[in-house]
């Protein structure tokens, strides 16, 4: 099972971006506890950060070829960017829509999501553990999708 973490822009900042809204851990940080626990899982992972729409569609794109499944979180353009609503809708893989913040419960702009509709879920307020839900619902979306294959 292969699994493709993509984290979106100013994700990279994580540890000194907002702590009060996005906490402590850093980028680096969640992206070990993912990779431990696709291990556990028997998955193998990639994570990915991109500041740039058209590099993460590319990466988008390229996920349908070798890639099981994807767990996106596409930061600010969740809120508006239809070209990646619209990678996403193209791609025959689940994509799980992950926050770290519970993007209903915060200001009026971020409370829609482009992007939900398109992907397979949304797993939003949970802090870095939304990201590990993510990567258990990828690998068991994957795994129904094999076995009934
Ligand atoms: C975010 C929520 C977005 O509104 C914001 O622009 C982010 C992070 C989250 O993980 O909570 O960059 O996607």
């Amino acid at each position: 099972m292969n699994i493709l973490v993509l984290h979106g822009p100013n994700l990279n900042r994580l540890g000194k971006r907002e702590p009060k809204v996005y906490g402590h851990t850093t980028l680096e940080q969640i992206n070990g506890q993912i990779i431990n626990l696709a291990q556990e899982l028997g998955a193998v992972v990639e994570t990915y950060q991109s500041n740039h729409e058209g590099d993460l569609i590319d990466r988008l794109q390229a996920a349908s070829e070798k890639m099981d499944a994807v767990v996106f979180n596409p930061g600010a353009f969740t809120h508006y960017s239809i070209a990646l609503r619209d990678a996403v809708a193209s791609l025959d893989i689940p994509v799980i829509e992950v926050h770290l913040s519970n993007i209903h419960a915060r200001e009026e702009f971020r409370q829609k999501s482009v992007i939900a509709a398109v992907a397979a879920g949304q797993i939003s307020g949970f802090g870095s553990a939304s990201y590990l839900l993510g990567v258990r619902a990828a690998v068991s979306l994957a795994q129904s999708r094999r076995n009934q294959k």
